[in-house]
């Protein structure tokens, strides 16, 4: 019989050794907030009811995790005051009073924990109604020591509290359990705070476990395999789990087909999504939501976030791209940028120094150099000239421009929103078009160019007559 499974994620704590005016767990790996990473852990494991335990900034931490996980079974349960591990887990009890079945035990602050992890503790613990993560660290550091009595792991005892012997032990507690609901809330009620911090320790339940018959098994995991449990309680960890995140994104990127020329030095989202055939050059950064199909090449230096890039696009050096779709075998850049809102549609082109925001451009067309685009659609086909404009705000409020299929607008215009420019118009080079143009005329709007014969000459003369 598959028993049914709950979530506790511990996450109350403030994370003093970050020193951060933010919550510890609102910190990010691969763009994701740590206290969501146990969250979406719980969701793999089929939990039916997920406990976060908060305290500091719990209204904060709260909302990021509903936002994030909108339809998730997730209730909370509040820590006043940081008590210890222990009290925090039986500040859980109320909301899992009717629970039968295991409770799972996350921290909030574990970001790097694989689900393969969890199943190999359920592998290696079978039925036992306690079961304990543990890791082998060369530098078992501050973690809890597993102490063990002819093999058996009989009390985990924190570094504070360890004799001269313990401290050298370095299978630690990675934190990380799996406790019989029942078994769970009744030997926590009778855990003590007689230790070195004078805190409830969760700990203590394996030796409440011991005292009681009860079977508590282990799994020590070592490798990189045990530096993927170490949690982060400082920005040093940050960083390492952030370098931990990245590296598996990228290997399980590469195995699906992506071509990373520096992998190291590519840096992902944990939302991204890359098909096959997708080629990353060095230092390209793909945040938020980020989806490229087959064929696209992103060239060095490039930074996406929450863009979709179609098949065979090539999103040339140094571009920013924010909130953009780009369809089938558009160019963009190199060093463009698009914002929020800007639709290349199929083989439209957008070249150097050019910034577009909510502009559609049509199949097909072009804005290769030096343009500020907004707020504008533009027809397939159409032609955008070098330093052209849309004066889309007049200080107060905000203009669309539309340019008709085929158009042509000649270098250095200024378009002055509200304008329309119909389909197959041409706009002469340097006009500033205040009004709407007819499909199919001609606009020019600059002053007529006057040639002053022999006037060269003459000033020549004049100068060299002040200087004598
Ligand atoms: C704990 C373990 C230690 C283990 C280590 C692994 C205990 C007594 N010690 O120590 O054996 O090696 O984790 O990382 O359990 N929290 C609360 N409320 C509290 C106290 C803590 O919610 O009153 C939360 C924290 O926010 C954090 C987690 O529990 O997410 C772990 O607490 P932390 O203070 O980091 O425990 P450690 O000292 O690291
Ligand atoms: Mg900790």
């Amino acid at each position: 019989m598959i028993r049914d499974r709950a979530v506790v994620v511990l996450a109350a704590g403030k994370g003093t050794r970050m020193r951060s005016a933010r919550s510890k767990v609102l910190h990010e790996v691969a763009g994701q907030a740590l206290i969501h990473y146990p969250v979406s852990l719980a969701l793999s494991l089929g939990a039916s009811r997920i406990v976060l335990v908060l305290g500091h900034q719990r209204a904060e931490v709260e909302a990021s995790v509903r936002a994030a996980f909108p339809d998730a079974p997730v209730e909370v349960a509040v820590q006043a005051e940081q008590l210890g591990t222990a009290h925090a887990v039986l500040c859980a009890r109320a909301a899992l009073a009717d629970f039968e079945g295991d409770v799972y035990l996350l921290s909030g602050d574990v970001p790097t924990l694989a689900l393969r992890t969890v199943a190999a503790l359920d592998a290696a613990a079978g039925d036992a109604p306690v079961a304990v993560l543990g890791m082998r660290l060369d530098e078992p550091a501050a973690y809890g020591r597993f102490v063990r009595a002819d093999g058996a792991l009989s009390q985990i005892v924190e570094a504070r509290d360890c004799t001269p012997d313990q401290l050298a032990i370095d299978e630690v507690n990675a934190g990380i359990y799996r406790v019989d609901a029942r078994f769970l809330f009744d030997a926590l009620a009778g855990v003590g705070r007689d230790n070195a911090q004078g805190e409830f320790y969760l700990t203590d339940l394996v030796a409440a476990a011991r005292a009681a018959g009860v079977a508590v098994a282990d799994l020590v995991v070592s490798g990189d395999e045990a530096a993927s449990l170490t949690g982060v309680n400082d920005r040093a960890d940050l960083a390492a789990a952030e370098a931990r995140a990245q590296q598996a994104l990228r290997q399980q990127w590469m195995a699906a087909g992506v071509t990373m020329v520096d992998p190291a030095s590519v840096w992902l989202d944990h939302r991204v999504q890359l098909a096959s055939d997708v080629t990353l050059e060095p230092d390209v950064t793909l945040q938020g939501q980020t989806t490229i199909a087959s064929g696209a090449h992103i060239e060095r230096g490039a930074r996406l976030t929450d863009s979709v890039i179609g098949a065979d696009v090539r999103i040339r050096g140094g571009s920013y791209l924010e909130g953009a779709v780009v369809e089938a075998g558009c160019v963009v850049g190199p060093y463009a940028r698009l914002r929020e809102g800007s639709v290349l549609r199929e083989g439209a082109k957008v070249g150097n120094f050019v910034e577009t925001k909510k502009t559609e451009l049509g199949a097909g067309a072009k804005a290769s150099h030096l343009s500020y685009i907004g707020d504008a659609a533009v027809g397939a086909g159409a032609n955008i000239g070098a330093g052209t404009i849309t004066c889309n705000y007049d200080g107060v409020r905000k203009f669309r421009t539309e340019i008709g299929a085929g158009a042509f607008i000649g270098s250095d215009t200024q378009l002055v929103a509200p304008v329309r420019v119909g389909e197959g118009a041409f706009v002469g080079a340097g006009s500033t078009v205040t009004g709407d143009v007819p499909a199919g005329a001609l606009a020019l709007s600059r002053t007529p160019q006057r040639n002053i014969d022999g006037w060269v000459a003459r000033k020549q003369a004049r100068d060299a007559k002040k200087e004598a």
